[in-house]
């Protein structure tokens, strides 16, 4: 939080399964969309928080399977566990809060009387988050009892049902609203409540999410019947809330537009980005010049000389490029490169994106720009940590003239793949 200067203009809050998270698409592209947008528009001043059911041990799992974004902020266990950052710093303040009337040990004994209830895996029992999966008929009976049972023994918690499987149990003061709702006063006592907070869920443990004052929220037009039922019973009449006609990372960016809470387009929308934008920041232009390369070397786009062309007068002439292998070569000779390698991944399922992208400016005019870039191709997957140097120019067809890159391997990445690669 502390990479802003200020409130951030927009806080996105979202969960990630079927949310941020389309499993239904192999190809990732509401996500990359979604990347592309963040990345361009709003990293620079705006939060980005991942709100998850997930244990830290599963949230790490689909990070490593879908291209997310890096948050700011990651609220996992449903809202029982708060931490900071890409360490992953955790809210001991959160944890200690937690604790009031809760003992993990009497939910464990009450819990194992109902046979109905099977406990999920070990990774998804956490401190203060007990799980079963419960069986969409049964539900609502058992809750009844269970919610009884745990009174009698003097335990305050919060019985909470996704997904038409997913029982939790948690106190009363945890769940992924009052974690919202903690995270913005603490942000308030700062000085930094955001402009605006938008939440996104689809499930029955994202409805606390819509009840946190002041805050919009869009349910993905894929929504659980659990969160559509909430809705309609709690929300109808707050024109904050509305209720998607897209899926998933589709469906936040058209929550984003409705709502006018920033720029709606995402750059992956935008057909021959490299020739006809003026960039507006180095972040807008990072991401529109890795969209070019993607699309060059996927064959998405024209062969043109054209753009060739372009990206000389964008690349500076006395410009180096130190690729992560430690070569170092000027960047007009690797531009030369770049015809014969259109199209090369046509047949792969060939993707890049960027993440996490930051600017300083150095001296007037002259911005370092770092972000890592990822790249997946066919099943290989691998990241750089780049560092560009870049100045602002109205003469350069897109507003910046790039000076020096320099990239190194995220560990873990080299080697992956003996294809020569461009940039
Ligand atoms: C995630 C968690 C699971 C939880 C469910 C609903 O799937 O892994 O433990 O029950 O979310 O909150
Ligand atoms: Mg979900």
């Amino acid at each position: 939080m502390d990479r802003l200067n200020g409130s951030a203009n927009l806080m996105i809050v979202s969960d990630l399964d079927y949310t941020m998270v389309d499993h239904d698409d192999p190809e990732n592209l509401a996500l990359l969309r979604f990347n592309a947008l963040w990345e361009a528009y709003y990293r620079h001043n705006s939060l980005l928080v991942f709100s998850t059911g997930r244990s830290p041990t599963i949230y790490r799992e689909l990070r490593n399977q879908k291209p997310l974004l890096t948050p700011d902020i990651t609220i996992m266990s449903v809202g029982t566990e708060i931490t900071y950052g890409e360490s992953m710093v955790p809210d001991d303040e959160w944890k200690e809060y937690l604790d009031c009337k809760w003992n993990r040990d009497i939910v464990m004994e009450e819990t194992a009387k109902f046979p109905e209830l099977i406990s999920q895996s070990e990774t998804e029992q956490r401190p203060h988050k007990v799980s079963f999966y419960l069986e969409k008929e049964k539900a609502s009976k058992i809750m009844q009892a269970l919610s009884k049972c745990l009174e009698k023994r003097g335990l305050d918690v919060k019985i909470i049902y996704s997904n038409g499987i997913a029982l939790d149990i948690l106190p009363q003061g945890a769940g992924k609203g009052r974690a919202l709702a903690f995270l913005l006063e603490k942000l308030k006592a700062d000085g930094l409540r955001p402009l605006n907070t938008l939440v996104c869920g689809d499930s029955g443990n994202d409805a606390e999410l819509f009840g946190v004052p002041e805050v919009y929220g869009v349910m993905v037009s894929n929504a659980q019947e659990e969160l559509v039922e909430w809705y309609a019973e709690n929300s109808r009449d707050n024109a904050r809330i509305s209720h998607a006609t897209e899926r998933c990372a589709d469906g936040i960016i058209q929550a984003i537009g409705n709502f006018s809470l920033g720029p709606n387009v995402s750059p992956r929308d935008i057909r021959d980005s490299m020739l006809n934008t003026k960039n507006l920041s180095p972040s807008h232009e990072v991401v529109m010049f890795y969209l070019f390369y993607e699309r060059w070397m996927r064959g998405d786009i024209e062969n043109s000389e054209q753009y060739i062309q372009n990206l000389k007068s964008i690349f500076h002439s006395t410009g180096n490029f130190v690729h992560p292998s430690g070569v170092d070569r000027p960047m007009q000779q690797i531009i030369d490169t770049l015809p014969k390698l259109f199209g090369e991944k046509q047949s792969l399922d060939f993707r890049v994106w960027v993440d996490h992208v930051s600017y300083a400016e150095v001296s007037l005019g002259s911005w370092l720009v770092k972000f890592d870039k990822w790249e997946l191709s066919g099943n290989k997957l691998r990241c750089c940590l780049t560092k560009v140097l870049m100045n602002s120019k109205d003469d350069t067809p897109n507003g910046f003239s790039w000076m020096h890159l320099h990239q190194t391997w995220l560990d873990g990445s080299e080697g992956k793949d003996d294809t020569p690669w461009f940039i």
